[in-house]
């Protein structure tokens, strides 16, 4: 429950398939956040863009209403809106933006578009201080990225994936190995129970001397070697997850290192759905340490897609005066640039 800041920011996220809703100040952090996920694509293994829109259109009046109630809010209490107007699924944007539009015209509150790997970045900044320059592994089911950030709203993008990204890499790998959807959180869980030593699996571009990945071989060589084991019992699925996980993990923290040596930061942050990862938060807490680099990430809650980390950047964008008209569209994909 809030006190009635003056600086009260409503953010809203359907760039996949999660809806959510939140309120963030910056003087009392994140004020309410509820997320919904669907369920409907697990079935599916991989998220249908159809049922994706439909599911935002149920779902995302009555979670903005929830959110307001316990926020004890009502629009005009509201200093802005963010949402997510790209890079995403265009159908599922489209739902955020218009109900986003909609808010905006009806109230007369100010309305930012927000780049959804900004948000994620930004995510660091809800439990804390955001700290600049800064070094950033965004690791998520889209994108896989190493991002400088000079201050709030000076990126320079320092290298990314050639294809697959790293969570598209968990997930296309849980798969092929029976494991529940999404492959991120069903293979760390089976991995607990192996050895990563098990299988070698390959470290693509790890001798390119570019902050660059690569993980459409990892995904091919895991299954090679899956079909040659035959039927796979649980220790053989665990011993493939664990190797699989420490590939994506060490090559991830190589390259993240070689970002914070070229970039000198005061802080590495690490963002996106993969940070929820824990051998990823262990490897790279060991490596930046042995570098004297301080490395931070968000809770898990603020790591995968939510609104808090939306609301929070709108603040940002708000408060630099920057804001956007009802003309506002949606955009499937495109870098985060610096703000003009
Ligand atoms: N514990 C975990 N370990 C590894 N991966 C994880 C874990 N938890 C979630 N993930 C992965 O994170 C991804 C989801 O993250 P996020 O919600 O940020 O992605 P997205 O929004 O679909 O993609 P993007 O942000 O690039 O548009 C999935 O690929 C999922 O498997
Ligand atoms: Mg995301």
């Amino acid at each position: 429950m809030t006190g009635k800041s003056e600086r009260l920011y409503l953010g809203i996220e359907t760039s996949c398939d999660d809806t959510s809703c939140a309120i963030y100040s910056p003087e009392e952090g994140v004020v309410v956040h509820r997320t919904a996920a669907q369920l409907d694509h697990a079935r599916y293994g991989g998220v249908v863009p159809e049922i994706a829109s439909r599911s935002h259109m149920k779902t995302i009046l009555p979670l903005y209403e929830t959110v307001m109630e316990e926020a004890g809010l009502c629009t005009g209490d509201l200093a802005g809106i963010g949402v997510t107007n790209g890079p995403g699924l265009t159908g599922s944007l489209l739902v955020g933006l218009s109900f986003a539009k909609a808010l905006a015209y009806g109230s007369g509150r100010p309305l930012i578009g927000i780049h959804h790997l900004e948000g994620h970045i930004l995510a660091n900044g809800l439990e804390k201080p955001f700290v600049t320059p800064a070094t950033v592994l965004v690791v998520s089911g889209g994108h896989t990225q190493l991002i400088f950030v000079e201050k709030i709203g000076r990126y320079r993008f320092l290298g990314g994936t050639r294809d697959d990204a790293a969570g598209e890499a968990f997930d296309k790998i849980g798969k092929l190995l029976g494991l529940p959807y999404p492959g991120g959180p069903s293979i760390q869980k089976a991995a607990a129970n192996g050895d990563p030593g098990s299988f070698t699996f390959p470290r693509a571009l790890r001798h390119s001397g570019e902050c660059d990945f690569s993980f459409s071989g990892l995904k091919t060589a895991v299954r090679l070697k899956a079909e040659s084991m035959g039927e796979l019992t649980a220790g053989d699925i665990a011993g493939l997850a664990s190797s699989a996980q420490e590939a994506i993990v060490d090559i991830l923290a190589e390259k993240s290192l070689m970002a914070a040596k070229m970039t000198s930061p005061e802080m590495f942050y690490i963002a996106g759905g993969v940070a929820a990862n824990s051998r990823l938060r262990e490897v790279m807490k060991e490596r930046m340490g042995k570098a004297g680099v301080p490395v931070s990430w968000p809770s898990i809650e603020y790591c995968t897609d939510n609104a808090a980390m939306i609301a929070c950047a709108a603040s940002h964008h708000i408060e630099a005066e920057r804001t956007d008209g009802l003309e506002l569209n949606t955009f499937p994909r495109g870098e985060l640039t610096s703000w003009s």
